[in-house]
């Protein structure tokens, strides 16, 4: 992985020119996996921030195991599960916490630069594609609910495989949909876990950083980093 510098950006920048295919991860990269803040630290005081970051935790920990057990429950439910044990552990029995929660990924708002970097990439004729672990009713109901149904040719969900990222199989689906081969795709995540998956499975892709993240410990094949999608733009 190279540093994010002047030289760096021309090497981006030549990347760009080569892929015509641009696939996006939805929740964390696109969509936020937290909102509500002001009103939720009414509601829970102090262990808001906590609260959040277990129930994101648990509901990727939670996809993974279901893999790991060859099982499968549509992410809505897998969403609803995670937060009811981080409520739990947190002690929190507060139905309007739930209530206040749950959408987000119902229908997520969108973060920071997002708007610019898909009307940027249409614009400059890319394809622009979502693969993401929600369900196609999540997914709809955040490209719509964002206005943002325009800028996305295609959007796939794992519901179809019933397998989650970062198994191949996710990855690979994209490709037969767009009947396409790993020379003109590349691949946006700012989940490493997501990053690794794709890229081991052999899509070059981007880490977008946006959260200021520590590089993990795992597999990756070919990829660049970036602190945001605006540097797309
Ligand atoms: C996704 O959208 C889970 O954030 C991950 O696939």
């Amino acid at each position: 992985m190279l540093k994010t510098n002047k030289k760096y950006h021309s090497v981006l920048k030549q990347l760009f020119n080569q892929k015509k295919i641009f696939i996006f991860d939805a929740f964390g990269t696109l969509f936020k996996t937290s909102s509500f803040e002001t009103e939720l630290e009414k509601l829970v005081g102090s262990k808001s921030f906590d609260l959040i970051a277990l129930w994101r935790r648990k509901q990727l920990e939670y996809t993974w195991l279901y893999n790991q057990m060859q099982q499968y429950i549509p992410f809505d439910e897998i969403t609803k599960l995670a937060l009811e044990f981080s409520m739990r552990h947190h002690k929190i029995e507060d139905e309007m916490v739930r209530n206040l929660l749950l959408p987000i990924y119902d229908c997520s708002n969108l973060i920071e630069g997002t708007l610019e970097a898909l009307s940027f990439l249409k614009k400059e004729g890319k394809t622009v594609v979502i693969l993401s672990n929600g369900t196609p009713t999540m997914l709809q109901n955040g490209i719509e609910a964002n206005g943002i149904t325009h800028f996305i040719d295609h959007f796939f969900s794992v519901d179809s495989l019933q397998i989650y990222k970062p198994h191949p199989s996710v990855y690979q689906m994209a490709l037969d949909e767009l009947k396409v081969g790993f020379a003109d795709c590349l691949f946006f995540s700012s989940n490493q876990w997501d990053v690794a998956g794709a890229s081991t499975f052999g899509l070059d892709s981007v880490w977008v950083n946006q959260y200021g993240e520590v590089k993990e410990n795992l597999p990756y094949g070919r990829v660049w980093e970036i602190e945001g999608l605006k540097v797309l733009v």
